[in-house]
C-alpha cells in the first residue's frame, strides 16, 4: 500500500488522488473484515506530516483557521473533531501517528512502548527530580496510544465540585463510549483479584459499570478483545473532513501575542516540522477564534512559559519576553504515588493483562492490579505486567537510586533468576488525592527537552498515611481464601520467592506489617507512578472555570494539565470526555440552538 510521500509536486498529487484512495482502501478492508487493520500511517485524508504545511491547500481551506489546537492528545482529538463541525481547525501534534505502530496497536507492546527511548518513540521518558521514572505521551491520541487502557468516569461528586453540566458531562462520556471503550474479558488472575477484594470488605461488587463507585468493579478498557488499542486519534473518525488539518511531527515551540491591545492577544503559532524547518499558523481574525493548548500536564505550562505567560523571574532568567506575570504557571503539579506488590504465581504462565477491575476504597486509596508472563528470561518481552524494570520502575531500590545503570545491572541478572520470579501479577495501591505538590520549571527554551519536574511524593503526611493503610488492604487480599486457592503458594516457595525479591527487583508482602514505621519506609522505598500526573494550568490559577487563559485573550488551556485531583479511579475517560464536553460548550456558546449539537 502507498505511503504518503513528504513533499514537492508528489504530496500535492496525493493531495487529489487522496479521496479516491481512501474510498477503495476502505472498500478493501471493509470486504475483507479488517476496518482496523489498515496498513497506512495516515488514517485519514485530513492527517499529513508538517513539512507539507506551507504546501498550496485545497480552495476550501481558508489560510487561517478559526481554531489551532496544540496537541493531538486525549483531550485534543475529541475536541478537533468536535469544532470541525462548525468551524476550521488545525491541529499541530509532536508526535507521529499511531495507526501503524505495533508499538501503540497492541497491548503486548505496551512496556515495549514505554522503553523504547529513541527520539522517534511514541512516549518520552522523564525522571522527576524525586528520583522516579515516567512517562510522556508524543504521539496523535496522547496518553490514550501509550497507556493502560483502563477506563472509569469520574464520581458525581467530582462533577459537582468542578461545576460541570452534569447532563452535558454525561452526553459526552457516551459519545466517547460508543466509538472507542470495551468491555474486558477477564483472565483467571483478574478474576481472584476481584474476588480477593471482595473478601477484604470492599463491597458491594458493582459489576462491570463506566460509574464510580464505593465498592468492586469491572469497569471499560480502550483494548478490544483482541488486545488492539483503540484511541483518542480513531475520534478524528467523527470530524468534519473538509474543516480539519491534523498535522503530525509538528512540534509547537511557541504562542504569539499582539500586545498592543489592552490586554495580550494570541494571533498565532511558531511550529517546527520533521525536518526541522519553521512554519507560522494564523488564527482567523474572526470573533470567538481561539488557540487551544492541550499538550498536557506537563506540555502545556511548558509551553506558556515559554510563550512568555508565567512567573517573571524565572522567564527572564532564561530572557522570554514577559508577556503576562503569572505566578502560578506549572505549580500544584502532582503525581499519585503507586506502591505494588507482586505476587508470584506457582505454575501455567500467566496471561498478561492489564488493569480491568478496581476496589474504589473509602479510605482514599484505588486498588488494581496487573499481570505478566514469564515468556523469555533475556527479553524485554519479560515483564510483570504494568511494571517492569526495564522502564525503570525498580521498584525495590530507593527513587534517587534508579539509575540507568541499574537498569542495566538488572538486566545482566535476570538472566540467573528463577522463571517465578516473572510469572505472577502486581496489585498495586494508587491514592486517590495526593496532598504533596510540586512544580515544573524551565530548564532551557527547548520545548523538546523535559522541563525540571517535582512532585515531592510522600512530603504531606497524609498522603504516607495512606499508603499505609493501602498496603494493609493488599495484604489483606493477598491472604485472602479466594486469592491463596488461587496463587497456591506453600510456605517454603514463599521463602524462595522473598529471599530472591530484591535481585528481581519486585516487592513482595513487606515482613513488618503491623509496624506503620516500617511500612512508611516500604512506601517511600518502593513508590512508582501509575502515570496520572496532573496539574500546572489549575482552573481559577492560570485559567477560568470555562478554561480561558487568565490574562489574555483567545487562548485557552484544555487537558489535564487543569485539574486538581486526577478524576476517577484513573483518569482519561474524564479528559476525553472534557476535550468533547468543551467542544460542544464552545459550539453552543457561539451559535446557540444552531449548533444543533
Ligand atoms: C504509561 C501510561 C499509562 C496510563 N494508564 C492509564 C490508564 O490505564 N487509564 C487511565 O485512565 N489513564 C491512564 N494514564 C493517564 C492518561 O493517559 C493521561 O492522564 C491522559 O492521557 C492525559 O491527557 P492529556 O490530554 O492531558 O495529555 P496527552 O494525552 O498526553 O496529550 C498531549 C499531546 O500534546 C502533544 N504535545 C505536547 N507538547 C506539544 C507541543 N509543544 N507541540 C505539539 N504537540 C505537543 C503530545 O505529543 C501529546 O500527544 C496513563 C498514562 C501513561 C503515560
Ligand atoms: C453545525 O454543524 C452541524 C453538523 O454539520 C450542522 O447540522 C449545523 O447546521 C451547523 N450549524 C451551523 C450554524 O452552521
Ligand atoms: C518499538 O519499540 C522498540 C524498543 O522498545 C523499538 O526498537 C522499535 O523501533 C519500536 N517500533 C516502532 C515502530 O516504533
Ligand atoms: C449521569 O449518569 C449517571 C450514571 O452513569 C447518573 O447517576 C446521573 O444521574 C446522570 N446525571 C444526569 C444529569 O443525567
Ligand atoms: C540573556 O541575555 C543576556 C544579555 O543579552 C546574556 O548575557 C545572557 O547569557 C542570556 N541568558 C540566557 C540564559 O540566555
Ligand atoms: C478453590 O479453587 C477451586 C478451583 O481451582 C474451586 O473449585 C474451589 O471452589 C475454590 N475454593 C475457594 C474457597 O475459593
Ligand atoms: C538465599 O539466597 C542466598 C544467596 O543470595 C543463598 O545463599 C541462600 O541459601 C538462600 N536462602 C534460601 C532459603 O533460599
Ligand atoms: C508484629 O506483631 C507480632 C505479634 O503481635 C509481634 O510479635 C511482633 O513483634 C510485631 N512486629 C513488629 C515489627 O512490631
Amino acid at each position: 500500500m502507498a505511503m504518503v510521500v513528504g513533499g514537492g509536486d508528489c504530496a500535492a498529487l496525493y493531495f487529489y488522488l487522496l479521496p479516491l484512495f481512501v474510498w477503495i482502501t476502505t472498500l478493501l478492508t471493509f470486504c475483507q473484515g479488517r476496518q482496523y487493520d489498515h496498513p497506512a500511517q495516515y488514517r485519514y485524508s485530513f492527517i499529513k506530516p508538517a513539512s507539507s504545511f506551507s504546501l498550496p491547500l485545497s480552495s476550501a481551506m481558508p489560510a487561517t483557521y478559526d481554531y489551532i489546537i496544540v496537541g493531538g492528545g486525549t483531550a485534543g482529538c475529541p475536541l478537533a473533531a468536535t469544532l470541525s463541525r462548525n468551524y476550521t481547525v488545525l491541529v499541530l501534534e509532536r508526535g507521529g501517528t499511531p495507526f501503524a505502530n505495533a508499538n501503540v496497536s497492541f497491548m503486548k507492546n505496551f512496556h515495549i512502548s514505554l522503553a523504547d527511548i529513541s527520539p522517534k518513540s511514541a512516549s518520552q521518558m522523564f525522571i522527576s527530580t524525586d528520583g522516579v521514572f515516567n512517562s510522556r505521551a508524543r504521539v496523535l491520541g496522547g496518553g490514550t496510544s501509550i497507556n493502560a487502557g483502563f477506563y472509569s468516569r469520574a464520581s458525581q461528586s467530582y462533577i459537582k465540585r468542578v461545576g460541570w453540566d452534569a447532563k452535558l458531562v454525561n452526553e459526552s462520556y457516551i459519545w466517547i463510549e460508543k466509538q472507542i471503550v470495551h468491555r474486558p474479558v477477564l483472565n483467571r488472575w483478574q478474576r481472584a483479584v476481584r474476588d480477593g477484594m471482595l473478601e477484604a470488605g470492599i463491597s458491594p461488587f458493582n459489576g462491570f459499570t463506566y460509574d464510580h463507585l464505593y465498592g468492586t468493579k469491572v469497569g471499560g478498557t480502550i483494548f478490544d478483545r483482541f488486545g488492539r488499542r483503540h484511541t483518542a486519534a480513531d475520534l478524528l473518525s467523527s470530524a468534519n473532513p473538509y474543516n480539519l488539518h491534523v498535522f503530525v511531527h509538528a512540534t509547537v515551540h511557541k504562542i504569539e501575542f499582539d500586545t498592543t491591545g489592552k490586554k495580550p492577544n494570541a494571533v498565532g503559532v511558531i511550529f517546527k516540522d520533521e525536518n526541522g524547518k519553521k512554519h507560522r499558523a494564523i488564527l482567523s481574525k474572526r470573533c470567538g477564534s481561539e488557540i487551544i493548548v492541550s499538550s498536557s500536564a506537563i506540555g502545556s505550562p511548558q509551553l506558556l512559559l515559554l510563550s512568555g505567560i508565567g512567573p517573571k523571574e524565572e522567564l527572564e532568567k532564561l530572557n522570554i519576553s514577559v508577556v503576562l506575570d503569572n505566578e502560578f504557571v506549572g505549580k500544584g503539579m502532582s503525581d499519585n504515588p503507586m506502591n505494588s506488590i507482586f505476587v508470584p504465581i506457582n505454575g501455567r504462565p500467566l496471561k498478561q493483562s492489564l488493569i480491568q477491575t478496581v476496589g474504589v476504597t473509602k479510605l482514599g486509596v484505588y486498588i488494581e492490579a496487573s499481570s505478566g508472563f514469564g515468556q523469555s528470561k533475556d527479553s524485554i518481552h519479560c515483564n510483570h505486567g504494568i511494571a517492569s524494570a526495564e522502564i525503570g520502575q525498580l521498584s525495590t531500590i530507593p527513587p534517587k537510586q534508579r539509575t540507568h545503570e541499574a537498569i542495566q545491572r538488572y538486566k545482566r541478572r535476570k538472566r540467573n533468576l528463577p522463571h517465578e520470579a516473572f510469572n505472577g501479577g502486581f496489585i498495586l495501591e494508587k491514592i486517590a488525592k495526593p496532598l504533596s505538590k510540586g512544580q515544573i520549571s524551565l530548564l532551557n527554551t527547548n520545548i523538546n527537552d523535559n522541563p525540571s519536574i517535582t512532585f515531592n511524593y510522600f512530603s504531606h503526611p497524609a498522603d504516607l498515611s495512606r499508603c499505609v493503610e493501602g498496603i494493609r488492604i493488599v495484604e489483606k487480599i493477598l491472604k485472602s481464601k479466594h486469592f491463596t486457592n488461587y496463587t497456591k503458594l506453600d510456605d517454603e516457595t514463599m521463602e524462595k520467592l522473598l529471599n530472591m525479591s530484591v535481585e528481581a527487583n519486585v516487592n513482595l508482602i513487606p515482613k513488618h506489617t503491623n509496624d506503620s514505621k516500617s511500612l512508611e519506609q516500604f512506601c517511600k522505598d518502593t513508590v512508582i507512578t501509575i502515570w496520572h500526573y496532573h496539574g500546572g494550568c489549575h482552573v481559577g490559577k492560570v485559567v477560568s472555570p470555562d478554561y480561558k487563559v487568565l490574562g489574555v485573550e483567545r487562548l485557552r488551556v484544555i487537558d489535564g494539565s487543569t485539574f486538581d485531583y486526577s478524576p476517577g479511579t484513573n483518569p482519561q475517560a474524564t479528559v476525553l470526555m472534557l476535550g468533547r464536553y468543551m467542544g460542544v460548550k464552545i459550539l453552543r456558546g457561539r451559535l446557540g440552538k444552531e449548533a444543533g449539537v
